[in-house]
């Protein structure tokens, strides 16, 4: 989070540098400036210098130097949003208001209230006296060992267990309400949300109990209810039993909980499940986060197939590898478990083996769609065959896919390829609109990246071999690339790269911002891995400016990479 930049220059201006500095340090002028003992190493002879008409600090003994800002994060050790709060404070500067912490409290206690109720329903499960709920589970081929490894639990029937548990341990109706663990009738009676359900937590990869599936065991509708969204819970953007799989090399995408968990108990560890949603792009971007791999392993009716063409789509943009599972002879994975009995985790496996990459799989869902044997339906298959295989980047791919189909549908592959080439051109374009439109987007995150090389090559100036190839011109945005311009020229004439050298000839508000760039990385050492990454993709920038209109742009690549950039902090 950023303080908007009118805050930050009043609380600089309002804080005068001389007064700030004087309740920790006596200084005395001398000449245009005033001097002191440094108070952040020992010295005998004052080199502490503070330049008041420019706000700004710098030590000759010991090279720190900065605004106002910078001074009480070092003396105060604060991280820099606590030094600009602090100073806010002194002089009485509201802080901007979603400053404030309650969110945070907020979520800690939603956090708390949905793992002691995980642990309320399991013990329901576990010790009812009624054991219907559990001799269901078990009915459905789970054994105990499953059911403790997820957690399952159960929410009883009567309507109130579980929030009288709730308030017993001391947690107010309203956040009870906000967790959605509760919800109030008309007459303002607070009451169970989960009645005579089947509780799956539901656990993000830090652990925490972010919220519940919960499946009717009486076909009461919806057969399956979810928390609704809490500041704590979006289904969109979570994925069932992550926590477990995070650590494997693959994932096994599935529509259900009961699928997830039946193909863990298997011996599947890779098997994950969206929240009873269409799989969206925030859930793909998590995925991308834990592995290349992904197989998408859906219900095997209509519904199931249309469901993997959107999330085959949605997967691909965030440059996954992914393989579909089609499910035979069972309606979906959790059944194809219990039809195949013992030999389900061989045939599983087979599965695994035999699935179709997306090209091959969206060829044969659209062999389904056409009557080839009527030449005006063949023609209209090949034509979208056409757009698909176009799609492809690679070359040699493309002509693999291109070679089957002609043969396997008697095309001359010669017109087929001119098909394709057109294609490809028009594709081209889109493309390019598309890149145009998401290199604003872009922006925001290419400045923090070049900020964060600055003030790296200012801890090391060593680093400036990485910029050989590069100028001022490469810079986006006006101070880094002023900053970069005087760092050459500073090294080209044997002079040190300091705070104090940097801001010679700057106004107040560039040392600010002089300040605060030098400050990012607040390590003593140069983060060298990070350091690697962003010179990297900074280099992609510059040939990305680069590119023409060209028929062989790789979209995805470029999308990610603008979107690796849209996201990047420092
Ligand atoms: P079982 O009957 O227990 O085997 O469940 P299933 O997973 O086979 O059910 P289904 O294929 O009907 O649903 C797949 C997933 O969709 C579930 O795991 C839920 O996440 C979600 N889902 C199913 N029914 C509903 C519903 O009525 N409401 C909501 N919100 N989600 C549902
Ligand atoms: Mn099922």
């Amino acid at each position: 989070m950023t303080f908007p930049d009118d805050f930050i220059e009043n609380v600089r201006e309002q804080n005068d540098i001389l007064d700030v500095v004087s309740s920790y340090v006596s200084v005395t002028k001398k000449g245009r400036n005033y001097m002191g003992l440094c108070p952040f190493h020992l010295e005998k002879t004052p080199s502490f210098c503070v330049y008041h008409s420019t706000n700004s600090f710098y030590c000759f003994g010991c090279g720190v130097g900065g605004d106002v800002i910078t001074f009480v994060m070092l003396a105060e050790k604060l991280q820099y949003h606590d030094a600009v709060e602090f100073l806010a404070n002194k002089v009485g500067i509201d802080m901007p208001k979603y400053r404030k912490n309650d969110n945070f409290l907020d979520k800690k206690t939603i956090f708390a209230i949905n793992r002691l109720s995980a642990k309320f329903f399991f013990s329901c499960l576990m010790n009812c006296e009624n054991r219907s709920a559990l001799n269901y589970l078990l009915s459905r081929g789970l054994f105990k060992e499953t059911i403790v490894h997820f957690g399952l639990g159960y929410s009883k029937s009567d309507g109130y267990s579980l929030v009288n548990f709730l308030k017993k341990s001391g947690f107010s109706d309203e956040k009870i309400e906000k967790a959605n663990l509760g919800v109030k009738t008309k007459n303002n009676f607070l009451h169970d949300r989960f009645i005579n359900r089947i509780m799956f937590p539901i656990i993000d990869v830090k652990g925490n109990v972010i919220g519940f599936g919960a499946r009717s065991l009486d076909n009461k509708m919806p057969k399956y209810l979810n928390t609704a969204e809490t500041i704590v819970f979006n289904k969109s953007e979570n994925l069932f039993a992550l926590n477990f799989a995070k650590n494997q090399e693959y994932f096994i995408l599935t529509e259900g909980y009961m699928d997830a968990v039946s193909l863990y108990q298997l011996g599947f560890k890779s098997a994950i499940a969206s929240l009873g949603t269409s799989l969206t792009l925030g859930q793909a971007k998590l995925i991308s986060r834990y592995t290349n791999k992904i197989y998408v392993c859906y219900d095997s009716d209509t519904a199931g197939k249309s469901a993997t063409e959107r999330a085959v789509e949605i997967l691909s943009k965030e440059n996954l590898d992914v393989k579909i599972i089609e499910i035979k002879d069972a309606k979906d994975p959790d059944e194809f478990v219990k039809v195949n009995k013992e030999k389900s985790a061989l045939k599983f496996k087979f599965l695994i083996k035999n699935s179709k990459s997306s090209i091959e799989f969206k060829i044969s869902e659209l062999e389904k769609k056409f009557d080839v044997n009527k030449i005006e339906e063949k023609v209209g298959f090949l034509k979208e065959v056409s757009k698909i295989i176009s799609k492809i980047y690679d070359p040699v791919e493309r002509d693999v896919y291109s070679s089957k189909i002609c043969s396997k549908y008697g095309v001359l592959k010669s017109a087929f390829d001119l098909k394709i080439k057109k294609n490809l051109q028009k594709n081209s374009k889109m493309m390019f609109s598309d890149l145009k439109k998401n290199q604003k987007f872009a922006r925001s995150g290419i400045l923090c990246i070049e900020e964060f090389l600055i003030s790296c090559i200012i801890k090391n100036n060593d680093l400036m071999v990485y910029f050989d190839d590069f100028s001022g011109k490469d810079f986006s945005d006006k101070i880094t690339s002023e900053l970069f311009i005087k760092i050459r020229a500073l090294l080209a004439s044997g002079k040190t790269v300091n705070f104090r050298s940097l801001s010679e000839g700057f106004n107040q508000k560039k040392i600010g911002e002089i300040s605060r760039i030098l400050n990012l990385n607040s390590d003593s050492d140069v983060p060298k891995s990070k350091f690697l990454k962003y010179i990297s993709i900074f280099k992609q920038k510059k040939e990305i400016n680069n590119f023409k209109l060209s028929e062989n742009l790789e979209k995805n690549k470029i999308l990610k990479f603008l979107d690796k950039l849209k996201n990047s902090k420092v």
